[in-house]
């Protein structure tokens, strides 16, 4: 993948750079905090804490990318004791060669997840793989458009590339079929704050909220299924 270029955003993390689409992977200013931000912080815990801190967890993203979400969340998983299972759909993995450079367990501040992250790239796509008593995953290497399951989920990351370079993922139609794929009192949660999404989610069944965006951006998005 020579048009995908290794960058280091303003918090000391790597992010990618698509040359193709002139898009970043996370946001510029940082794409650990980002991540921690929006669907660490304000999409797992939130999750948990409202539902009374079950034991398991359901994690459904869209776009798993260099993983570094599923890191965070295997990284939560242990620190707070629950099980939680991710699934995640990419059409297009990266290269390890690529993967094999990014500084995510250093940034994060700990080197024993070098090895989760390692192993979260190296399962076999199409095939749930449990990592550690904490937490398994299942990479599914299609599109968003094309993903079937019978499973419901917890919480939903949604991480496509932003409306304005991929905009049909954000389309009211993709948007009720995340809707359709959470639980009751399920969470989706995004970067992104653009009014058209946000009259989307409503228009798909979703409450809505916009919150404080991580450092460098204003606003993001949480829908809930109520
Ligand atoms: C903004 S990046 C974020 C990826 C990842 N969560 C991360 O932290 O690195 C968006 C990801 O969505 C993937 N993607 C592109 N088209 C998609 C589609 N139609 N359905 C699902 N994912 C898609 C891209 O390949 C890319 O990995």
């Amino acid at each position: 993948m020579s048009d995908i270029k290794i960058i280091i955003t303003e918090d000391g993390s790597h992010s990618l750079y698509h040359e193709d689409l002139k898009e970043t992977y996370h946001s510029f200013h940082g794409a650990l905090q980002e991540s921690v931000h929006v669907f660490i912080e304000k999409g797992l815990r939130f999750w948990r804490t409202k539902s009374g801190l079950p034991k398991e967890v359901n994690i459904f993203e869209v776009g798993f990318g260099t993983g570094l979400n599923a890191l965070l969340a295997a990284q939560f998983a242990k620190e707070n004791g629950v099980k939680i299972n991710f699934t995640s759909i990419e059409p297009f993995p990266l290269d390890m060669e690529i993967i094999n450079q990014l500084n995510y367990p250093t940034s994060i501040g700990q080197d024993d997840l070098k090895l989760t992250y390692e192993q979260l790239h190296t399962s076999e796509w199409g095939k749930k793989a449990e990592i550690n008593p904490f937490f398994s995953v299942h990479k599914i290497k299609t599109k968003l458009e094309n993903f079937q399951t019978d499973e419901k989920f917890d919480v939903l990351f949604f991480d496509a590339f932003a409306p304005s370079k991929q905009a049909e993922l954000w389309t009211a139609d993709l948007l009720q079929k995340c809707y359709n794929l959470l639980r009751s009192g399920g969470v989706f949660t995004t970067y992104s704050a653009k009014g058209q999404l946000k009259r989307d989610l409503k228009s798909v069944g979703f409450e809505v909220e916009t919150l404080p965006g991580p450092p460098g951006k204003k606003e993001m998005v949480r829908g809930i299924v109520n």
